[in-house]
């Protein structure tokens, strides 16, 4: 099994999920959700187990409930039969829910919004997630090959990847932030200070740990404990779906791998596309 793409509003989306569009553009959110949204490769299962964490107060045993996937459902996601579809996921959860999306602000379903649901959002450095997601594309077995890095990088540049386009994304969501309730993070400031971007989080949701408690939600979110951890490395998943012999899920969790990918000449390219948004930084 493999995705073709389809387009909604000029973004590229598998078409299984363009096929019911209306059922996932009536999704009912609660108020008490909790939205974890991302460009994908941005940080997004780091935040959701971060998110997971501080609600369930620290306590390992019950993070260890369930894979990521299953805890916080991709809304948007339709995979193949008989895996059950994201929304599927949702409307059987119990409340309080966290909830995963990488659609750009003007296709996430409207009842988020409107219920003024709290929503994460994570931006990583263009640069990075373009590395990421060319490796991730590999190994995923259901969406379109990536072809070669230079093909990839045109592609990306032009919003033709999955998911659409890192520029609007970004600045789109970036934009709402007065309007909603977005907390906006940084995965390279994640990287920098874990504990001062966790307790964001914790006040942001309303909580309040003890530093003890942060400590060990900080270790047990920690790229190396995560890549051990069989309920976030998506090991769980058969190799037809990832298969991680061609890439780990968890493959570095560093920020600048660019500088090992990208050639002069496609840094001055990017960075000519990439000035007007130097004011995120
Ligand atoms: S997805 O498929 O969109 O949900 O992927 P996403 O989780 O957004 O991004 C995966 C990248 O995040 C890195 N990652 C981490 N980095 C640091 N610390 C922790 N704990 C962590 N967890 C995941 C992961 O390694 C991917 O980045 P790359 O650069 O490919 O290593």
């Amino acid at each position: 099994f493999q995705f073709t793409m389809g387009h909604i509003e000029g973004v590229s989306l598998p078409s299984t999920l363009c096929d019911v569009w209306d059922s996932i553009c009536n999704f009912q959110a609660r108020e008490d959700d909790i939205l974890i949204a991302t460009y994908p490769k941005a940080g997004t299962t780091w935040m959701q187990e971060i998110v997971d964490l501080i609600l369930q107060e620290g306590d390992v045993q019950k993070s260890m409930r369930a894979p990521i996937f299953i805890k916080v459902p991709f809304i948007e996601i339709v995979p193949p039969k008989p895996m059950p579809s994201g929304v599927e996921l949702a409307q059987k959860m119990a409340s309080p829910r966290i909830l995963k999306t990488h659609f750009p602000i003007n296709l996430v379903p409207p009842s988020f919004l409107e219920k003024k649901v709290k929503v994460v959002y994570v931006a990583r450095n263009a640069k990075d997630c373009m590395v990421s997601y060319y490796y991730f594309q590999k190994m995923n077995k259901i969406l379109p090959d990536p072809g070669t890095w230079d093909s990839y990088f045109s592609a990306f540049l032009a919003g033709d990847v999955p998911w659409g386009s890192w520029f609007d994304h970004v600045i789109g969501w970036w934009k709402a932030v007065d309007k909603h309730q977005i907390l906006f993070i940084f995965y390279e400031d994640m990287i920098k200070d874990p504990m001062h971007e966790i307790r964001k989080v914790m006040k942001f949701l309303g909580k309040d740990l003890s530093d003890e408690v942060l400590e060990n939600i900080k270790y047990r979110t920690s790229f190396q404990a995560m890549k051990e951890n069989p309920m976030s490395n998506y090991t769980t998943l058969p190799k037809a779906i990832f298969d991680q012999t061609i890439s780990p899920f968890m493959r570095k969790g560093t920020v600048g791998d660019w500088k090992t990918h990208f050639s002069v000449a496609q840094n001055i390219i990017f960075d000519e596309e990439y000035k007007w948004v130097k004011v995120l930084h």
